[in-house]
């Protein structure tokens, strides 16, 4: 109880904006609150900083390590995106609405059409920020000695511990998915265009990763996934649970790198109030395992989240048991610190 608390107090310090003068805080890094000390914050995450901090040991995923967590129900926090990425957590999750039948070309980000806000979009959250991280990582200047070597097919990612990792950035269409399909893609092309992103070609059939990987996730549309030309840059969150009854030409890793379930569909049931008996572990490892055979990683996720010793108990499962890739958290701090 005592660590959910803090958990819950040093995740809100994450939160401080600063609304003042100057430039936007858009995060701040969780090496820099001490819970006995007043917080004070200084305008180093606003976003003209995100890139020239990269040149220094100050940037947002400096001295961080890669961690195999997807941050789920991203939408509560002010800076969802840096948030993460400052604690290592290497998945996050936009829910994305568009509305164009109101003369209005804004993507935005909110869990539900009450909560939208101007200002709060695809664009102020996600897309700027990985921009400045981005350019940060993969341009050298005069004062950044030898730390940014180019090493991943030529293109460093956000880690800066271990720029060969990917970012998955899980996109999911709210509206019409069509609509908001193309819009996304659009919206990425220049990403695209950078080699910042994960893409398949279908010409000469190769996937390769990138410092980023799109996977669109609720509305998307399957058949828009697989006909974006030669060049597939947005990918489909496949069903896990389904892995036994679809074919490898429907799902495979070239539209699926990564598939996911919520636990209730993959032991059909509508709660879950205990640990998972060993037939449920042994039917869920299986589809895992078609998964790994595939080259697809794996994301269970809407896990119990109460009491909390049957939620860590479902996270040892999940992951030592199951041996599914990543672990979905609503809580950050929570996961990161999390002792297996
Ligand atoms: C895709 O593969 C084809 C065939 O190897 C190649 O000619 C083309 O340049 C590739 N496109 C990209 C963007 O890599």
């Amino acid at each position: 109880m005592a660590s959910l608390i803090i958990s819950i107090v040093s995740i809100t310090l994450l939160f401080f904006f600063k609304a003042s003068t100057g430039s936007e805080v858009l995060a701040t890094n969780h090496y820099n609150y001490n819970l006995n000390e007043k917080v004070t914050l200084d305008d180093q995450y606003s976003i003209d900083n995100l890139e020239k901090l990269f040149y220094t040991n100050k940037g947002i995923t400096h001295d961080v390590f890669v961690k195999k967590i997807h941050s789920h129900n991203d939408y509560w926090r002010n800076t969802p995106l840096l948030d993460a990425i400052s604690l290592g957590v290497q998945s996050v999750e936009a829910d994305v609405w568009y509305f164009p039948e109101n003369n209005d070309e804004t993507v935005y980000v909110g869990h539900s059409m009450k909560s939208l806000k101007k200002g709060v979009t695809l664009d102020s959250l996600y897309i700027n920020p990985l921009n400045a991280i981005l350019k940060g990582s993969n341009n050298k200047q005069d004062d950044s000695a030898d730390i940014i070597i180019k090493d991943h097919n030529g293109i460093n990612g956000v880690f800066d511990t271990d720029h060969e990792t990917t970012l998955y950035l899980f996109i999911d269409l709210k509206t019409d998915g069509n609509q908001l399909f193309d819009k996304i893609h659009s919206k990425f092309q220049n990403f695209c265009n950078n080699k910042w992103l994960s893409y398949y070609n279908q010409t000469s059939d190769e996937f390769k990763w990138g410092p980023i990987t799109i996977i669109g996730t609720g509305n998307t549309p399957l058949d828009k996934v697989k006909n974006q030309g030669e060049i597939r840059y947005i990918f489909f969150d496949g069903p896990l649970n389904k892995l036994k009854e679809v074919s490898e030409d429907e799902i495979n890793h070239k539209v699926s790198p990564i598939v996911s379930s919520s636990l209730r569909m993959l032991v059909q049931q509508l709660e879950i109030t205990d640990l998972l008996n060993d037939d449920q572990v042994k039917n869920i490892k299986e589809l895992v395992e078609i998964a790994h055979k595939g080259n697809m990683k794996t994301r269970i996720w809407d896990t119990p989240w109460w009491p909390v010793n049957l939620e860590k108990g479902i996270w040892r499962q999940i992951i030592n048991d199951i041996k599914s890739d990543y672990l979905n958290v609503d809580d950050l701090v929570e996961g990161v610190e999390f002792k297996w």
